[in-house]
C-alpha cells in the first residue's frame, strides 16, 4: 500500500485549530517536522508557549487527524514550545527578555506581589524561564515571598546576578532607595533609574519577566510603565466594587501609555467579597478575564514561610486557579505579541481628526491622505459589517456627506479606535487596514 504524503499529514492536521489564535496550527506554522514511516507518523508541534492552555487537547486532535488517514496506525505527536515575544531592538534595555509584563493594581493590599510570584512559580513550572523585577519602591515584598536573602552577584562586566529560588530570578528595585523613595521616584529621574537598574542586571535569557509595580495610578506607576519596555499588563483587583472603580483606573493608565491590557485576576474570592464581579466587568470593558483565586487561609503562611503556594500546595484550590490563570495569561501574551508582529507598519503621527483631508504620516516615511466617508463605511465593526461574511451592513445613505473623524484613539500597539462625527465610535481599525484605505500622496 502506498505511504502517505507529508501533504496529506500537513492536510489532516488543519483539522486542528488553536481556540486562542482562532486558526488552524498549519496555518499558524506550529507543525514543524513530519516523519513517514510505514504506518506510524510522527510529527514535531511548536506552540507559542510551553504553558499553553490547550496543549494537551491540541496534542490528542492532532493524533486523531493523523491516525484518521488511510493505513496509518500509530500518531507520534511531540509537543515543544519557543515562546514568542516582542520586537526588541538596538535599544533594547532587556535584549535577553522575550517577555516583559507588569503586575499592576489601582490600591495596595489586593494580593498584587502574592499573584506577581505565583504566576511567575506558574509559568516556571511550564518550563518557561521566568524572572521577577519587583519595582514596588514602597518596600521589597518578593525576595521575602520567595524566601530569598541573598544579596546579588555581580559577573565579569559588573552587572548584577539575580538571586534564585524555586527556579526564579528575582530583582528588587526596593533594595536601592531608601526612605526618600517616593520623592526620588518621580518624572524623568525615576524613568533615568529604572532605566539604569534595568540595563545594569545580567538576567540572561528570559521567557517572561514580572514586573510587580507599586500600587496605584500616579505619576510613580505612569513613570515606570513607560520606562519598562512593556508586552502588556495584568491588573490584579479583589472583587468588591470599590476595588473595581480603582481597578479601572489602572485599567485607563496602562492604555493611556499603549500597553496592552493581557487581563484581569481577580484574587481573594470567596464568601467575605463575593466572587464574579471582576469577570462581569473584564467583559464590560473589553478585556480579557484571566481568572480567579479564591481566599485561601494557607497563603498568609505560606507567605510568611517564604514558600509561594504554588510550591507549597500544588493541590490547593488557589495554586490550582493560579496555574489556570498563568496558561491564560501565557495565551494572551501569545495572542498579542502574534497580533503585534503582524503589524508591519505604525503611524508616525495620526491626524485623522485635526486635518482636512485626514492624514497619517507612517514609520516608513509615507504619508496617507483620507476620505473621511470612505474610512466611516469601511467600519469593520460588528454593526457595520457582518460578522461571518465581512460584508457591509451600512449603507452610503446612512452616512452624512459631511461626516468627519472626530477621534482616533490608539488601541494596543496595533490599531486605532475610529470615532465619527455621527457618533459612531465602535470601530477599531488595524494598523494594516488603515495603509490599505489611504491614498499615498
Ligand atoms: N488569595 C488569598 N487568600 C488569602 N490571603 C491572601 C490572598 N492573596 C493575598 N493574601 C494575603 O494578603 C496580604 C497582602 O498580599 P500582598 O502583599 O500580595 O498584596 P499587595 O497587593 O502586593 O500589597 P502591597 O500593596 O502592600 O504591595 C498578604 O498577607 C497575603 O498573604
Ligand atoms: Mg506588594
Amino acid at each position: 500500500m502506498p505511504e502517505v504524503t507529508k501533504e496529506q499529514v500537513l492536510d489532516a492536521l488543519r483539522a486542528v485549530k488553536d481556540p486562542d489564535l482562532g486558526r488552524d496550527i498549519v496555518a499558524c506554522d506550529f507543525v514543524k517536522e513530519v516523519k513517514i514511516c510505514g504506518p506510524t507518523v510522527g510529527v514535531t508541534i511548536e506552540l507559542t508557549t510551553p504553558a499553553c492552555p490547550v496543549k494537551e487537547q491540541l496534542k490528542s486532535e492532532a493524533a486523531a487527524a493523523i491516525k484518521r488517514l488511510p493505513g496509518i496506525e500509530t500518531a507520534d505527536v511531540t509537543m515543544t514550545a519557543q515562546t514568542v515575544g516582542r520586537r526588541i531592538d538596538a535599544q533594547d534595555i532587556l535584549k535577553g527578555v522575550k517577555n516583559c509584563i507588569a503586575v499592576g493594581s489601582g490600591k495596595g493590599g489586593v494580593g498584587k506581589s502574592t499573584a506577581t510570584v505565583n504566576l511567575a512559580l506558574a509559568l516556571a513550572q511550564s518550563g518557561a524561564k521566568v524572572g521577577i523585577l519587583d519595582a514596588d519602591i514602597y518596600g521589597p515584598s518578593v525576595p521575602g515571598m520567595l524566601g530569598i536573602n541573598d544579596r546579588p552577584m555581580a559577573d565579569e562586566q559588573g552587572k548584577a546576578i539575580p538571586p534564585a529560588a524555586f527556579g526564579i530570578k528575582a530583582m528588587s528595585v526596593g533594595m536601592l532607595v531608601g526612605e526618600d523613595a517616593p520623592t526620588i521616584w518621580r518624572g524623568p529621574i525615576a524613568s533615568r533609574l529604572l532605566q539604569q537598574f534595568l540595563g545594569a542586571v545580567n538576567w540572561g535569557e528570559l521567557d517572561y519577566l514580572l514586573l510587580d509595580l507599586p500600587p496605584g495610578t500616579g505619576d510613580i506607576q505612569l513613570t515606570l510603565t513607560q520606562s519598562a519596555p512593556l508586552n502588556g499588563a495584568v491588573i490584579v483587583t479583589t472583587p468588591q466594587q470599590v476595588a473595581m472603580r480603582i481597578a479601572k483606573k489602572g485599567l485607563k493608565m496602562f492604555q493611556q501609555v499603549n500597553v496592552p491590557i493581557l487581563g484581569l485576576l481577580e484574587n481573594m474570592a470567596g464568601e467575605v467579597f463575593g466572587t464574579g464581579t471582576t469577570a462581569t466587568v473584564a467583559k464590560q470593558m473589553g478585556v480579557p478575564f484571566l481568572g480567579s483565586i479564591p481566599l485561601d487561609p494557607k497563603m498568609v503562611e505560606s507567605g510568611d514561610m517564604g514558600v509561594p503556594l504554588v510550591a507549597l500546595d500544588k493541590e490547593s484550590p488557589a495554586s490550582k486557579a493560579f496555574l489556570a490563570a498563568a496558561r491564560s495569561l501565557a495565551a494572551q501574551l501569545s495572542v498579542t505579541n502574534l497580533r503585534e508582529q503582524a503589524v508591519d507598519n505604525r503611524p508616525k503621527q495620526v491626524l485623522l481628526a485635526e486635518q482636512n483631508p485626514p492624514k497619517i504620516v507612517w514609520e516608513d516615511g509615507t504619508v496617507m491622505i483620507y476620505d473621511a466617508r470612505k474610512l466611516r463605511l469601511a467600519c469593520p465593526c460588528a454593526s457595520c459589517r457582518d460578522e461571518m461574511t465581512s460584508q457591509q451592513i451600512i449603507t452610503e445613505q446612512q452616512v452624512p456627506a459631511n461626516i468627519k473623524v472626530a477621534e482616533a484613539r490608539p488601541v494596543g500597539r496595533y490599531g486605532l479606535n475610529l470615532v465619527f462625527s455621527d457618533q459612531h465610535g465602535s470601530g477599531i481599525f488595524t494598523f494594516n487596514y488603515l495603509r490599505e484605505l489611504g491614498q499615498p500622496l
